[in-house]
């Protein structure tokens, strides 16, 4: 009991293993099944009192929601088949991360998003927290991720899971949040096709606001590798006082220590 009260006072950290970490993004519904065993292995290691994941979808999820146009909402029945395997799709990618899980012995415990969350144009709009603070109040390591949700508004839509992730941490009171993503953090310029790009180590809110800025007046698109979309939904966690760090996922060891608090090449996103 008395290690319950303990793990009850704790704020949780939310871990987002984005879908270009756990899946091979260029062919449809393939894991990355390395980088999720070592994930899986880093996790085990760090031992988290208060654990949250969130993954992303990958090439088990994108391909087919944007093929039926699920984020766009329902227009006509030809989308249900894509709705259903859509969900399908996320729910085998989950199967997948959750069995290394606990071949690693980590008690993980999937919330079926669709389940509890309905959205209203595409923004959360109803959600009962209670069953994700409750699993983990017993020290289960919930793992949740972006799905095909219903929309009061539009019928369905995706939900994505930097989305999830903001509003689980500013629901549960985080102490932190960590994103695992293919690149080591947000950059001045896309580092794929910009030699003079540097990676932002330390970015306040403010600073992060005039870079938006720059890039938008710039009418650059996608300059930071797709980062700046993630970002706009995270801002809003990072607003009330919850840090966010992006690492590389693909990396070994960078999810490790920043599970663990340490120092690491990434960007870090404070008030
Ligand atoms: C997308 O979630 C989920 C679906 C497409 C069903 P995310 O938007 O969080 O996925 P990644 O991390 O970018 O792949």
């Amino acid at each position: 009991m008395k290690e319950l009260e303990l793990r009850r006072n704790g704020r949780p950290i939310i871990l987002k293993l984005g879908g270009s970490v756990i899946t091979r993004k260029e062919k449809p519904l393939t894991p990355n099944k390395r980088a999720i065993k070592r994930l899986a292995r880093e996790i085990s290691k760090a031992k988290v009192k208060r654990l949250i994941i969130v993954h992303g979808g990958g090439s088990f999820g994108h391909p087919i929601a944007k093929e039926h146009g699920i984020a766009e909402g329902f227009k006509d029945e030809s989308q249900l088949m894509g709705f259903s395997k859509t969900s399908q799709a996320m729910t085998m990618l989950n199967e997948i991360l959750v069995e290394a899980l606990l071949n690693e012995k980590i008690p993980a415990a999937t919330v079926r998003p669709s389940s509890f969350i309905v959205t209203k144009q595409s923004r959360i709009e109803r959600a009962d927290w209670k069953v994700v603070a409750k699993l983990l109040e017993l020290g289960f390591v919930p793992v949740l991720y972006g799905d095909a949700v219903l929309d009061s508004a539009i019928g369905f839509t995706i939900l994505s899971g930097d989305q999830l992730v903001a509003e689980l941490a500013i629901s549960l009171n985080a102490e932190r949040i960590i994103i695992g993503v293919d690149v080591d953090g947000l950059y001045t310029a896309d580092p794929k096709v910009d030699d003079s790009a540097k990676l932002i180590r330390n970015v306040s809110l403010e600073q992060l606001n005039e870079l938006k800025d720059r890039i938008e007046k710039a009418k650059l698109v996608d300059v930071t590798g797709g980062m700046l979309g993630k970002i706009n939904e995270l801002m809003r966690a990072v607003k009330c006082g919850i840090p966010v760090l992006i690492v590389n996922g693909l990396k070994p060891n960078k999810i490790y220590k920043a599970l663990l608090n340490e120092r690491v090449v990434g960007t870090l996103i404070t008030r």
